[in-house]
């Protein structure tokens, strides 16, 4: 299921630079970063933020959320997509994610991978910390062979 081109016509793995970008990723972009900011991250530190963009235009922002028993931490791109669902929004587009800038880019996790695609296979943009360029891929691309029941 993997494809070369995800659906805004991106090279899987191709790196963007922000301004490039068509204006709803571009703001897609600046709505992870403002998520990020808000990330409850006491114990790791590491703030992450996300951003979810529905089929219906609308947008789904999400920080990770820590707790003190490590296991009941939810991610960012959960967050978003558990708000999403949960207000009845199950047609994505794309989602943006960001993180600290321990590195430069930060790809979502295999658990988020497998969430998102849950809900079908959207492109997704992992924006560089600093927010001047993004690397962009199709999910199912991340995760070849992807379990289905
Ligand atoms: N984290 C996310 O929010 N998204 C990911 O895809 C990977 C990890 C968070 C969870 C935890 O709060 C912190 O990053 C360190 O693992």
């Amino acid at each position: 299921m993997a494809s070369e081109l995800n659906s805004y016509g991106f090279p899987d793995g191709s790196e963007i630079k922000t301004n490039s970008l068509v204006p709803e990723i571009k703001k897609l972009v600046e709505d992870s970063a403002k998520a990020r900011d808000l990330a409850y991250c006491p114990y790791s530190k590491f703030n992450v933020g996300a951003a979810l963009l529905a089929e219906n235009g609308a947008v789904y922002t999400g920080c990770n959320v820590e707790c003190s028993s490590y296991g009941g931490t939810v991610c960012a791109e959960r967050t978003a997509a558990v708000k999403a669902i949960s207000e009845g929004i199950r047609k994505f587009k794309a989602i943006a994610v960001i993180a600290s800038n321990v590195r430069d880019f930060t790809a979502p996790c295999g658990i988020c991978r497998q969430f998102l695609l849950e809900f079908g296979d959207i492109s997704i943009f992992i924006v560089k910390s600093d927010l001047s360029s993004v690397k962009v891929y199709q999910l199912s691309s991340l995760l070849p062979e992807y379990f289905l029941f």
